[in-house]
């Protein structure tokens, strides 16, 4: 097959030429085919050379943790992926996919790569500059392994903990989420002075193409269940939900991909008013919009019962790329037939390939379609080890300093004669990295290279002190008289979307059975490792001396001891409510009636203090 586009006079393959003349250029050339094939994201199971030489796939997906192999390399994860663009350079117009994954908290699916916070972290530092620079850290970790592009931020703005995927959302306030899209700019690079508004920007290849997702709505769920349905006027949409994806298009947000939910019983994968009308018309975005992972499937009950009528009705709506990912056969003669009768306007495909196109462009890609090599040994590295234990120590919020206001319980002492360390979550560091780390649902154990809390003790600790580790304390242990304090690390599973939906939220594991148990014998400091508040019942808070929620920290536990031991003071402050009780819920901040047990904004330091409402 004579390949089009090697000899230079190609507009497209021009990088002087403006970026709109070679999207034009580039859709003049191709055929019927070749533009439904741009708008299909495949797994990488199933991207065989023969489909990506011959159908000029779009792009290829990465699930939550599909690595190449198991404890597969920067170097494995480059090799795969320049494998598959080696391939789809050999089609007839040579188009380059673009290579796509979850890089939500670091680049997650990766053994060795720099773990931080989850968002609801991050959410607690207010820092808008650290986030920008956590996106720049990720997205030199993403280009090391080849990967082209993150499904990342997830802007929504959490209203209910019970939903299973609260520490996805930065904040249940509208304006912090806002703030942290600043991740946009560290993921892409920031766009210069008079970037035209709503154009994909991408400054180069050390940036990496982002997705803000999930549009629109996602956290707002009605009683927080997954991929449910958001019960508002536009106007609290708007107010609520929408705001984030403004400050997202205006850093020049490459992609935004829909939710699985629905908003006021209309499926957002099908919302024409919503991704076409508003988004698009009304707030100019002109990048690509990219369905979920068997987004449109969901669009027809049973799931793809109906697929025509799913790729019709998404297509329509102004979903521009699925990530099918598995039946692209299907989807492709599908998708055909639809154009071919007339169901699908052809004015509606060339927008959404010129979209993707733009994309590409605009990334780069067909200049430098593969690995830079030189980036191999940035993932982990130790500098950005250091911003996620900078990143830990900020997101901690310090919820009790002692039973008595004037005699704090913390900063700890490190030279005390022995320390007590107990409960599941403190030497694990799965549990620590909590839900999309190397699995997709996350794992326990030791799944990846970090420093757990106990760890970050033990090191931290003065070389006199001894630190006992009994994850359920003997009761010999809790009658020894040279032990100071006990510090009591419990918290939550690791879980992922529907699987974390939660309408207990209880401490898991008996962790309050636990705490009351080592707080009824010894001095004791609490640490929560979780996604969200969980139930702090009065007697536990009684009973114990201090209480740090960390949150769901990553793989640099040391942040955690640099507060706990005073090396730094805890500046975080919540990010959501913290409810008393779940009948309270839903309540989020300037609603009505709020009665929280601490709210939005709550956190002490060491030398200040702020009374629980
Ligand atoms: C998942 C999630 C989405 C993720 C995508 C690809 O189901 O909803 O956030 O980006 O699939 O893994």
């Amino acid at each position: 097959m004579s390949r089009v586009g090697d000899h230079a006079s190609c507009i497209y393959r021009n990088p002087n030429e403006p970026v709109e003349a070679r999207v034009s250029d580039l859709l003049s050339r191709m055929t019927m085919k070749e533009k439904l094939a741009q708008m299909a994201q495949i797994d990488k199971s199933v991207a065989t050379p023969t489909v990506l030489k011959t159908l000029s796939i779009g792009s290829v997906v990465s699930g939550g943790g599909s690595a190449p192999m198991g404890r597969a390399s920067a170097a494995d994860w480059a090799h795969m992926i320049d494998f598959f663009q080696h391939y789809a350079l050999q089609s007839r117009l040579g188009i380059p996919i673009i290579y796509g994954t979850d890089a939500v908290h670091g680049h997650n699916n990766v053994y060795g790569a720099t773990i931080f916070p989850h968002n609801v972290g991050l959410g607690a530092t207010r820092d808008v500059d650290l986030v920008q620079r956590i996106g720049a850290a990720t997205a030199l970790e993403v280009r090391a392994t080849g990967v082209h592009y993150t499904f990342a931020p997830c802007v929504a703005v959490c209203r209910d903990p019970r939903w299973g995927r609260c520490y996805e959302s930065y904040s249940e306030d509208p304006e912090t989420v806002r703030k942290m899209t600043s991740i946009v700019s560290g993921l892409q690079g920031s766009p210069p002075a008079g970037h035209p508004e709503g154009y994909p920007y991408l400054a180069g290849r050390n940036n990496v193409i982002a997705c803000a997702k999930h549009f629109v709505g996602d956290g707002g769920t009605k009683r927080g269940i997954n991929e449910g349905n958001t019960i508002s006027s536009f106007d609290d949409l708007e107010k609520i939900h929408l705001v984030p994806y403004l400050d997202c298009i205006s850093q020049g947000v490459c992609t935004i991909m829909p939710s699985y939910s629905s908003w006021n019983g209309s499926k957002m994968h099908s919302d024409k008013f919503l991704l076409t009308n508003i988004l698009k018309d009304k707030l100019g975005f002109k990048g690509f919009v990219i369905s979920d992972w068997e987004g449109i499937d969901r669009l027809s009950h049973p799931h793809g019962s109906d697929y025509r009528y799913c790729i019709h009705a998404s297509i329509t709506a102004g979903v521009d790329m699925v990530m099918v990912p598995f039946r692209y056969e299907h989807f492709l003669e599908d998708l055909m037939s639809l154009v071919e009768s007339g169901e699908i306007p052809m004015a509606r495909i060339d927008d959404a390939v010129s979209r993707i196109l733009r994309v590409k462009f605009v990334a780069g890609l067909f200049e430098h379609p593969m690995t830079d090599r030189s980036l191999l040994d940035v993932l982990g590295c130790k500098m950005h080890r250091e911003l996620a234990r900078e990143a830990v120590r900020k997101s901690l919020v310090l919820l009790k300093n002692g039973k008595d206001p004037n005699k704090p319980f913390l900063p700890l002492d490190r030279n005390a004669g022995a320390i007590l360390v107990s409960g599941g979550h403190a030497n694990d560091i799965g549990l620590q990295c909590g839900g999309w780390t190397i699995a997709w649902h996350g794992d326990s154990g030791r799944i990846t290279i970090g420093t757990s809390i106990l760890d970050a003790i033990k090191e931290t600790a003065g070389e006199q002190t001894e630190v006992i580790y009994e994850r359920h304390p003997s009761p010999s242990t809790l009658a020894r008289k040279d032990i100071s304090f006990a510090i009591v690390v419990v918290g939550e599973p690791p879980y992922a979307e529907s699987l974390g939906d939660n309408a207990e939220l209880k401490i898991p594991f008996n962790g309050t059975e636990l705490i009351c148990y080592v707080a009824d014998r010894l001095p004791t400091l609490v640490i929560l490792i979780s996604g969200r508040p969980l139930v702090l019942e009065p007697q536990l808070l009684e009973k114990v001396d201090a209480v740090v929620a960390a949150w769901l920290p990553g793989t640099e536990g040391k942040g955690i001891t640099d507060a706990l031991f005073g090396d730094y003071d805890f500046k975080g402050v919540l990010p959501v409510t913290w409810f008393r009780n779940v009948d309270q819920l839903p309540m989020c901040v300037g609603d009505q009636c709020y009665d929280p047990l601490f709210p939005v904004g709550f956190g002490l330091k060491f030398n200040m203090d702020s009374q629980p409402q």
